[in-house]
């Protein structure tokens, strides 16, 4: 977590990750300039290779916009997202590679600045089938590079969770502008379907990815919890919550994850420090609530991490009674501690 910056904590799991992402790569590239070589014997290799690129940052950035949404309708894909920014960077390298080489290849020839050029080389801006695509994909490449620039956990903690976030959001205004640069660009001349195919088809799945995960979210908000007299709201039957995990409820707008270890209840924020990772959908482990994106743990009891880390959510009173969960609607502050609740208190209470 945040006592110390390191330029990156490598574990097994992360080398794993990027030997399989490069040898993935390296294959595309490979078997794109060799196929595209055959099935186009007059392309030169620049003009293979510029395409390889384009096209292996452009798939790779589908494969970073779906994790996010598979993660929230299947768990089984919580190990992509946890090196995340890895892609992020990679797809950035890629992109990098593919518009220098185009830079080169098509605007550093005439004694106009090559990036100018990029801008002023074709001014049909109000033509659609000869528009210079290539300023789009220039700055969907400016994002993509202010994001990889910006990866790193120093950025997160310097610029706050939330300006972070919403500086990661125009991953979507990069995809827009792509989409464009293909559409306008590449499709104009394009005689075979296949690339027509996959970026319509992936710009649906993307969006349909997005709205399924939306709704169910939106189940969790629209559930309605109203507050006794005491403040205290029902959840559900102590025995619906699975041994060491949450259901994470709304509160007042606010989500809640109600987590269940041995015969205890606590309740703490959803919401983790780090990257606002959902903490409900995370387990116990070692006696720490554990954050399923990276990893950043909460004692139940207190919303603190353990020691030497600092981070701390805010926590909610809780209660068991005839074995139903009760949570108190107004959170804690960060890091206060709560009794747990225990489920065996209706025997207690009726002894
Ligand atoms: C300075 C920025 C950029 C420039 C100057 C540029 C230039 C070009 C050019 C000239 C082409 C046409 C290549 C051809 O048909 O032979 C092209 C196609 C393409 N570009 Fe870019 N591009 C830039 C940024 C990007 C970025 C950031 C991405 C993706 C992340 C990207 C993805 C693509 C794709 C997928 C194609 C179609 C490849 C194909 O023909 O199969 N471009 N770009
Ligand atoms: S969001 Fe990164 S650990 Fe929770």
């Amino acid at each position: 977590m945040s006592v110390q910056y390191q330029a990156i904590g490598w574990n097994r799991q992360k080398r794993i990750y990027d030997s399989t992402l490069a040898a993935v790569i390296l294959l595309y590239l490979a078997l794109f300039a060799g196929l595209g070589a055959v099935v186009h014997p007059n392309a030169t290799i620049e003009t293979l290779l510029i395409r390889a690129f384009g096209t292996a940052a452009l798939l790779l950035l589908h494969v970073i916009l779906s994790i996010g949404p598979l993660c929230r309708l299947d768990r089984r894909f919580l190990p992509l997202l946890y090196n995340r920014r890895h892609l992020g960077v990679t797809m950035f390298t890629l992109a990098l590679a593919h518009g220098v080489f185009a830079i080169v290849q098509f605007h550093a020839l005439g004694d106009v600045n090559p990036l100018v050029s990029v801008f002023v080389g074709n001014t049909r801006y109000a033509s659609l089938a000869d528009f210079p695509f290539q300023s789009l994909g220039f700055f969907a490449l400016l994002i993509l590079f202010v994001m990889a620039a910006t990866s790193h956990d120093f950025w997160l903690h310097n610029l706050s969770t939330p300006v972070w976030k919403r500086l990661h959001m125009l991953v979507y205004a990069a995809y827009a502008f792509l989409i464009a640069h293909v559409t306008l660009g590449a499709l104009q001349s394009e005689t075979s379907p296949i690339l027509a195919i996959v970026l319509g088809g992936g710009r649906i799945t993307i969006q349909k990815m997005h709205v399924a995960a939306a709704l169910r979210e939106r189940r969790i908000d629209e559930a309605p919890k109203t507050a006794g007299r005491d403040g205290f709201v029902e959840v559900c039957d102590a025995s619906k919550i699975p041994e060491n995990r949450a259901i994470v409820i709304s509160l007042a707008g606010e989500r809640v994850a109600v987590f269940r270890y041995g015969d205890r209840i606590s309740a703490i924020s959803n919401v983790c420090r780090h990257q606002g990772g959902p903490l409900g959908e995370g387990r116990i482990i070692d006696g720490c609530v554990t954050c399923p994106w990276h990893g950043y743990q909460y004692l139940p009891d207190s919303g603190c991490s353990p020691p030497p880390f600092t981070e701390k959510v805010p926590t909610y009173r809780t209660r068991v009674i005839d074995g139903k969960v009760l949570v108190h609607a107004s959170p804690l502050p960060p890091g206060t501690p709560v009794e747990p609740a225990q489920i065996d208190q209706v025997a207690r209470l009726r002894a």
